[in-house]
């Protein structure tokens, strides 16, 4: 049975959310770009409690609150870029602690865990893609603080189950983040699966038009580890700007018009083989940076992520 009253993911994102201008009623609010605001000369308070953009922006938040209510999360938060905001959760590490990681993942993340996780005295354990024994090889129970995942990974667009990974994690007392960039949470909802985190390079299919760069993170639990990256991402300063969050969200009303148009499977389509992940549907998108990946999403995804899949495209000629 379904309950008629709460609004499918594709009503809530293409209305997002229906936040509208207190002012007006313009059914597209405004992109506030103020950075600070008026205090009460008597009181000093803010209106609304906001000091200061780096804390708390009106168009960031709206972001914020459309990715947690697509997600199913219980907060989330948007960054400058996709790295920074899958770098958030590593940042909130401590000393001693340890990462699980998967392998074959997209190489920024790799990258910042080798030049600066075992400089920080983070330990890195790897595991290869679909190797569940090999991930419980290599969490220490008491140690290792997030089981890092990336599904569909990136270039190989090899999946992990999420539900698997999430168990193995939990009873290490790990968290398990996800770095569902390729799913969008159209096609994955990994906290539903088990996960604790969810990260985005937003950059891709979430805002979808190719116009900006940006990142988002959702949690489970607004628990003590989320406002630890919540202190990191005010003191570190990894923001989205306000325009740059209203291009997100605008590309947000659009996702589930553009991230479900999926051609029928391929031979190297990706799927999630279990009943657990039945959230997932094929899709054939192929690997970035590749020219059969931009006939494939050209063909998959339409106008809404068309921008990002084009590879090798001519240039206009100057008028
Ligand atoms: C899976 C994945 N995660 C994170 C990133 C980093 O995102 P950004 O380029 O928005 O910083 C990328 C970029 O390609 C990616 O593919």
């Amino acid at each position: 049975m379904t309950d008629e009253t709460v609004p499918k993911p594709e009503t809530l994102a293409v209305q997002a959310l229906g936040w509208e201008d207190r002012e007006t009623g313009a059914v597209v609010p405004p992109v506030h770009l103020s950075t600070t605001f008026a205090r009460d000369a008597e009181t000093y308070e803010t209106p609304d409690g906001r000091t200061y953009i780096r804390a708390e922006g009106w168009s960031q938040e709206h972001a914020e609150a459309v990715i947690q209510a697509l997600e199913g999360g219980g907060a989330a938060m948007v960054f400058g870029s996709g790295i920074a905001a899958c770098t958030a959760p590593l940042h909130g590490l401590k000393q001693g602690d340890r990462v699980a990681m998967l392998r074959t993942i997209y190489h920024g993340i790799l990258r910042f865990a080798e030049v600066f996780l075992a400089d920080w005295g983070i330990g890195v354990d790897y595991f290869d893609s679909g190797d569940l024994e090999g991930l419980a090889r290599a969490v220490r129970p008491g140690e290792t603080r997030i089981v890092w995942v990336e599904t569909p990974a990136n270039p190989t667009w090899a999946v992990t189950d999420i539900a698997a990974a999430a168990e193995i994690a939990h009873k290490a007392g790990a968290m398990l983040a996800v770095d569902s960039t390729a799913a969008t949470p159209v096609l994955t909802r990994p906290l539903e699966l088990g996960a604790d985190l969810v990260c985005h390079s937003a950059t891709k299919f979430l805002n979808g038009h190719s116009d900006v760069i940006a990142g988002a993170v959702v949690t489970k639990e607004d628990d003590e580890f989320w406002q630890r990256m919540q202190m990191h991402r005010r003191v570190a300063g990894p923001l989205l700007g306000s325009f740059e969050a209203y291009l997100l969200v605008r590309g947000m009303r659009c996702g589930y018009a553009g991230n479900r148009r999926t051609p029928s499977p391929s031979p190297d389509s990706w799927k999630h083989t279990q009943a657990s992940n039945a959230s997932i549907i094929p899709d054939s998108r192929a690997i970035p940076g590749t020219k059969r990946q931009a006939a494939r999403c050209e063909a998959a995804s339409g106008a809404c992520c068309r921008s990002w899949c084009r590879v090798g495209a001519t240039k206009p000629s100057a008028p």
